[in-house]
């Protein structure tokens, strides 16, 4: 069983908040402290730092963050139950529900945490809560789509032959939509629209959301599916070329059939071996609170999870979003079918 000197070790070598701060406390990291907090997350530095501020000044615990392109789930598994890690902040239902497969996890019974998350944003046995929202919806070329309207099943129609661009169908964004895909037809429509969808694509899947704004106001294709706060990063970034590619791009708020518009979630998951279980609980209810809720919808331009806080000026330009109502427990249950289909229909092929 590894100790916990690879935490320590790995915030020497990557980004460490703690370290950063100032705070040379990270030889207590593996030890239980009314002090301090272990965070594993795959988010970035620039949108957890305000998050971390503003916790610290409110409760006076130091947060030693680890950053991870990837792994993280696994490291906790490897980790058992010496390791440090308090909380996995993350993206994505299926990550979050990895953890919860893995074990790695543990639930929690919090009513700040119910109040302020709708119950389709969480996990029915406690194991993770979503902390904000992100929808992933159509990104159209302003000058040569004229609809402002669309749904998830019209992508399939033969009218966009060679106008689609989309990263990889296994990318865990396209799996968690085309896992709500199945859950809205039914597999056997589901892997019909799917085969109708790669149809219509103009290349290959392969790069990022990003790739496929860029692609849109290249005039490589006419429409792509990315997340909603893709596009704000873009108009809202330093990068004039990132800049200028979104502007060509209006974004599209899709709905399925008799349903609303894809969602997923950001969450967080408290560890299952926690040292500082006290601590963590006090996290994941401040990324819940007003405070906390404001400003991770604000650096990232997500959708807030609570309703009561408002979203950002770019994202309210999207349009008002109407989620769908398919909890996220439930589409996390069709992810390995989604993902099965995608190689039945050889999408990335
Ligand atoms: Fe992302």
């Amino acid at each position: 069983m590894p100790s916990k000197a690879p935490f320590r070790s790995a915030c020497r070598v990557k980004v460490c908040l703690g370290a950063a701060l100032g705070v040379l406390t990270l030889t207590l990291a593996s030890a239980a402290s009314a002090q301090e907090l272990n965070l594993y997350t795959y988010r970035e530095p620039g949108l957890i730092k305000p998050l971390i501020d503003e916790f610290t000044k409110e409760t006076g615990i130091k947060v030693n963050t680890l950053f991870a392109a990837s792994g993280l789930e696994e490291r906790l598994r490897a980790e058992g139950a010496s390791s440090p890690a308090d909380v996995l902040l993350t993206v994505d239902i299926g990550r979050l529900q990895q953890a919860k497969d893995y074990g790695v996890t543990q639930a929690v019974k919090s009513e700040a945490l119910e109040k302020a998350i709708p119950a389709a944003y969480r996990d029915p046995e406690g194991h993770w809560f979503g902390v904000s929202l992100r929808g992933r919806v159509v990104y159209a070329s302003k000058d040569r789509v004229k609809q402002d309207a669309i749904t998830y099943e019209d992508l399939a129609d033969p009218k966009w032959k060679g106008k689609i661009c989309i990263r990889s169908g296994q990318h865990l964004y396209n799996v968690s939509l085309f896992a709500a895909a199945i859950a809205h037809m039914g597999e056997a429509k589901a892997e019909e629209w799917l085969k109708g969808l790669k149809a219509n694509l103009a290349k290959k899947p392969s790069g990022g959301d990003r790739d496929v704004v860029k692609d849109i106001a290249a005039g490589v294709c006419d429409i792509g599916l990315g997340n909603t706060y893709y596009v704000a990063l873009m108009l809202n970034g330093k990068d004039a070329d990132q800049r200028k590619q979104a502007e060509a791009v209006k974004v599209i708020l899709p709905t399925f059939q008799g349903g609303g518009t894809h969602v997923n979630i950001s969450g967080v998951t408290l560890a299952k071996h926690a040292p500082n279980r006290e601590n963590a609980l006090k996290f994941m209810a401040f990324l819940t609170s007003d405070t906390g809720q404001r400003i991770h919808a604000h650096v990232n331009h997500e959708y807030p999870i609570n309703p009561k806080i408002s979203v950002d000026e770019t994202i309210a330009s999207f349009g008002d979003l109407k989620p769908d109502t398919l909890p996220i427990a439930e589409i996390a249950k069709l992810r390995k079918t989604a993902s099965e289909l995608v190689d039945k229909v050889g999408f990335d092929r």
